[in-house]
């Protein structure tokens, strides 16, 4: 390790293995990610712990996507060598993190979360609750501080975890008049959520609407010509609406060419232009700008022993690092004993 590595600041961030990732998750917070990765010292969980809280009677799923995840970090450019890329389950010190950093929050707070709140509707935990998925969120903020984190890139729906997880890091250092942790800040992709293939607000795997890093060619234009576009223009000739027409939301983000963009909102908008050329160009924007990322999965499916390997490898580096935050906490708690 060198100075560099030394002074630079922390990044700690990632995801629930539950499937594969789509373009969504792209440019919400992958991209940010391998952005940012030479700049701090980043750290890359795979929340095997979080995914089976509500998951807990599909343990295959959930191992079975480590792997997928592991492939879409090394298509879109997380640097293997650099990154630190780890299985939460393999850090243990995260579990007994949680116990002590719990002290700092109430269930009255946890139930505000308007995270969970929503996330206990969408899969009718309402009036029975699983205990291990209502905490999660403050599971959450002990991974984020188990590294001691400084800043964590994430989607607008993790904020209230972030914003958890600076309060709960002032009051454990005010409690114990110590300064054990940072505060860390949220670094938010994209504004909102990606719209999904059907117009549907949020792209996900469960609505059925999503366009996967790992689709191939085909796939993709046979989703890109599904998007929902303007349900009430029939002929070309009548004027089309831009607005909540996703393929031109996808437009505006996958399509390099702007002029060409502007150019089909205009004739779009003169009842000028067709559905087909639209999503024809479309697919083509998208994949030429998804091609490579095709490409560089392809060669880590074929790489997924090593990249394994090489995560088990990170996971005892954080381990350490955890434990060494742990023993600054049970310090300053007086629970140290040795
Ligand atoms: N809850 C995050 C998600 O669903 C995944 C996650 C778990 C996470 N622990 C994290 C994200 C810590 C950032 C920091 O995407």
């Amino acid at each position: 390790m060198n100075n560099a590595t030394l002074t630079k600041q922390r990044i700690l961030t990632g995801d629930r293995p539950t499937g594969k990732m789509h373009i969504g998750h792209y440019i919400g917070s992958l991209k940010n990610r391998v952005e940012l990765q030479h700049d701090y010292e980043t750290f890359i969980l795979i929340a095997n712990i979080q995914a089976l809280s509500d998951n807990f009677d599909n343990p295959g799923k959930v191992r079975a996507s480590i792997e997928e995840l592991l492939c879409d970090y090394y298509a879109v450019g997380i640097d293997f060598q650099n990154t630190r890329i780890y299985i939460q389950s393999e850090v243990s010190q995260v579990n007994e993190i949680f116990v002590y950093l719990s002290n700092f929050v109430t269930i009255q707070q946890l139930s505000h979360n308007p995270t969970i709140k929503t996330e206990l509707k969408l899969r009718g935990f309402e009036t029975s609750t699983p205990l291990g998925f209502f905490y999660y969120p403050i599971h959450q903020v002990a991974d984020i501080l188990c590294v001691n984190a400084n800043l964590v890139p994430v989607g607008r729906d993790q904020a209230p975890m972030v914003e958890d997880s600076a309060e709960i890091a002032r009051k454990f250092n005010n409690a114990y008049n110590v300064k054990v942790f940072n505060e860390p800040k949220p670094l938010f992709g994209m504004e909102r959520n990606l719209v999904g293939t059907n117009g549907n607000e949020k792209m996900s795997k469960s609505l059925n609407n999503a366009i996967y890093l790992a689709d191939t060619e085909e796939e993709l234009k046979k989703k890109v010509f599904s998007v929902y576009t303007d349900p009430n223009r029939v002929r070309i000739t009548d004027p089309g609406k831009i607005e909540g027409n996703v393929a031109f939301v996808y437009h505006d983000l996958f399509n390099s060419n702007t002029q060409e963009v502007e150019d089909l909102k205009a004739r779009y908008q003169a009842g000028q232009v067709g559905d087909v050329e639209v999503k024809e160009k479309l697919f083509q924007a998208m994949n030429n700008y998804l091609a490579p990322i095709r490409e560089k999965r392809y060669e880590a499916e074929k790489l997924k022993p090593e990249l394994l390997a090489k995560s088990l490898e990170d996971s005892k580096y954080t381990s350490s690092v955890a434990q060494g935050v742990l023993d600054q906490m049970k310090s300053a708690m007086q629970i140290k004993f040795n």
